[in-house]
């Protein structure tokens, strides 16, 4: 069975007793709507922690004006169910209130370098909401590690940012994008996309795996099989700069029905400063609309010896 939370006291209280008991916590922190991408950041910690807690909250401090915070899917019971099948041992569901309690005036921002830039630039004030949001899941639950996934790079490398800059004690560690069938990101918001702009999706990841084999055939061990033949159907970059590169995506995405294109960009991972040349590992990341629904998603770019 999976125990359920509202109140950070109750949670607290069950914390302290495993922890006495000798037991490693893990927490998953989510807003709901769980899609394979969650249930393989769960069974993560299940390896890692001896107690796997998750928390749902959809956090409305991090979704702007116009965003989709009313239309947020959510459905605790299958949400629930889903847990249960994993066999996850907590479930943390604060209120809003119980977050944002009446008087709440503190908010916890991380450096514009970091935030105000990639989706930073698109979506302001974004990542403060993420930061306040995480920074009191963290203090609220208490966990030894807590799992993000990867899909969500640039907040994986705030948080981690975050929770060094305060001494946070916990560990974060970072999980791989789990994917659909056709390379498709898991995401929540995939729910958003027609039919056909879902068949179009998957050239995001497409372009990104070409991109990474043309610069750096190592970095595609493992998952150029998925998406090899779909890959060999786009066009070639070979000769190009890492800047050509992120604009012939930007120009295939937008040729090819893609509404608009946040950004293209080959960053340093931890720092997320741009990279010019690829003499060190780099991240390729990507946002970009079909239709309202915005996708992410992003690849590792390793040196060219
Ligand atoms: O990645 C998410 O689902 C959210 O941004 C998080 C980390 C749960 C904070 O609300």
């Amino acid at each position: 069975m999976v125990q359920l939370f509202h109140s950070v006291s109750s949670l607290r209280a069950q914390v302290s007793k495993s922890k006495a008991d000798g037991e490693k916590i893990a927490l998953v922190p989510t807003m709901g709507a769980l899609h394979e991408g969650h249930l393989s950041l769960m069974r993560l910690a299940q390896e890692k922690a001896d107690r796997v807690m998750v928390s749902i909250f959809v956090n409305p401090t991090q979704f702007g004006e116009g965003e989709d915070f009313e239309a947020y899917p959510r459905d605790l019971e299958v949400d629930r169910a889903l847990l249960k099948e994993v066999g996850v041992d907590w479930l943390y569901v604060p209120t809003v209130k119980e977050m944002y309690p009446h008087g709440f005036a503190t908010t916890v921002s991380v450096a514009e370098h970091l935030t105000n830039r990639l989706c930073g630039v698109h979506r302001p004030g974004h990542f403060a909401g993420v930061c306040t949001v995480v920074a009191k899941l963290l203090l609220q639950s208490q966990p030894d590690i807590a799992i993000f996934g990867e899909k969500d790079y640039q907040q994986l490398q705030i948080i981690r940012r975050m929770v060094e800059d305060l001494d946070v004690p916990v560990q974060i560690i970072g999980a791989a994008i789990q994917r659909e069938e056709d390379g498709l990101a898991m995401s929540s918001r995939n729910v958003y996309l027609s039919a056909e702009e879902r068949q179009l999706a998957p050239l995001l990841y497409r372009l990104l795996q070409r991109a990474a084999s043309e610069l750096s055939p190592r970095a595609c061990h493992g998952v150029l099989s998925r998406g090899a033949e779909a890959a060999a159907r786009t066009p070639s970059f070979d000769g190009v700069t890492l800047l050509e590169l992120c604009q012939s995506i930007e120009r295939e995405l937008l040729e090819s029905g893609f509404d608009s294109v946040d950004y293209v960009e080959a960053v340093d991972p931890n720092s997320l400063k741009p990279v010019s040349e690829l003499n060190q590992p780099a991240r390729l990341l990507v946002a970009a609309k079909l239709g309202n629904t915005r996708l992410i998603d992003n690849i590792a770019l390793e040196p060219i010896s």
